[in-house]
């Protein structure tokens, strides 16, 4: 996958950009506060669907502006595609898919795959389950349309299975209507659980190459803390053995909305023991898995974002990292001269030279 060109109008502080990228290393730089991270963000914004800082779409749109737009050129091995989307103050955003409207966000996810990594994804690692359920989720989601469906339908079922847990004090009541939840919640958990255990399968091989890779041999290891059912019988089984429980907190404590991966660094939990850097590369990592994961599904490299990745990482680190980006697009943002790679483009005050 190639992003060719980039054009913004009204997007953060762009009043006006066209940009042409190269197909390997383009490197963003510039001082603090001119539009690097706000030029990847639009990038991102017109593959995923949203943006990685803020969920609300309209904080995108320049603050003396009314409308936004994005159009972003990409092309793979089949063909050419265009993604636009224009985003107003006072109505629902457009998007576009080689000039047809699109209804539904889920249609254009994939669309142009990406993988993406700031400072921020230290979160990976470091903090709550929730991150690294996101984490698989935008990945899974990206190369298989049918998970992102299923998440939802899952989250919908969960939803209004707690809403019933919390709707009354009379146990009886709740126990009336309960079972069709259960075995909803176990017919959507049970496929969400497979699809993340065989990602976690997939992924952790890859990622322990690139860890080792960039760190001079260190050895890094990820294993899904799952549900753990064989049947849908024995999820809903589950379901009604914590019952109790769950009536008691108002919330459903059992199912793939609490799953977590371990990960460990030269056999301890890097969460607990990891160094600032092994963490951001354990991190980094994970995110360079990706990038085999869906050329192995998708035949292609996605694109590669990475704002702002290399503080924090010394300089044997950098230039593995470097070097190991060159069989993709990528995309890097540094303060950092010395630091630039293939096509570099000065970001200043809203303006690309
Ligand atoms: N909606 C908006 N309209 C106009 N300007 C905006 C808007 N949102 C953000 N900005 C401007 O964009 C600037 C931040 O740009 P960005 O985050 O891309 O900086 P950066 O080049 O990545 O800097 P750093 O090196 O510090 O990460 C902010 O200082 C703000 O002035
Ligand atoms: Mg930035």
């Amino acid at each position: 996958m190639e992003i060719t060109s980039l054009k913004l109008v009204n997007f953060r502080n762009y009043q006006s950009l066209t940009q042409t990228f190269s197909p390997k290393t383009n490197s963003l730089v510039g001082k603090n506060a001119q539009g690097k991270t706000n030029l990847l963000e639009a990038i991102f914004f017109a593959s995923i669907g949203k943006s990685f800082r803020t969920s609300k779409d309209k904080e995108l749109i320049s603050w003396q502006a009314q409308e936004a737009r994005i159009v972003l050129n990409a092309k793979n091995r089949f063909r050419e595609k265009q993604i636009e989307i224009i985003l107003q103050r006072n109505q629902k955003k457009v998007v576009k898919m080689d000039g047809i409207n699109i209804r539904r966000i889920g249609d254009v996810l994939g669309e142009v795959p990406i993988v993406f990594f700031s400072p921020d994804e230290l979160k990976l690692v470091k903090d709550s389950p929730e991150e690294r359920r996101r984490f698989i989720n935008i990945d899974l989601s990206q190369t298989n349309k049918k998970y992102f469906y299923l998440i939802s339908r899952y989250e919908k079922i969960l939803e209004n299975r707690n809403k019933l847990l919390k709707s009354s004090q009379n146990k009886s009541v709740v126990l009336e209507t309960i079972d069709i939840w259960n075995k909803a919640l176990a017919k959507e958990g049970i496929k969400i659980a497979e699809e993340r255990r065989r990602f976690v399968e997939e992924i952790s091989p890859f990622a322990s190459a690139a860890n080792a890779y960039i760190s001079k041999g260190e050895e890094l290891k990820i294993e899904y803390s799952g549900i753990d059912v064989e049947s849908e019988e024995e999820y809903v089984k589950k379901l009604e053995k914590n019952f109790e429980k769950d009536f008691k907190l108002g919330y459903t404590t059992f199912g793939p909305h609490r799953d977590d991966l371990d990960i460990y660094l030269n056999k301890v939990e890097v969460k607990s023991f990891g160094s600032q850097g092994q963490q951001r590369t354990a991190a980094l990592s994970l995110k360079l898995a990706e990038l085999e994961i869906i050329k192995n599904r998708l035949g292609e490299y996605p694109i590669l974002i990475l704002d702002d990745v290399f503080s924090e990482l010394d300089e044997h680190r950098r230039k593995r990292l470097l070097k190991f980006t060159n069989r993709c697009q990528t995309f890097i943002s540094t303060t950092d001269e010395q630091f630039c790679e293939g096509k570099i483009i000065k970001i200043k005050n809203g303006k690309a030279e």
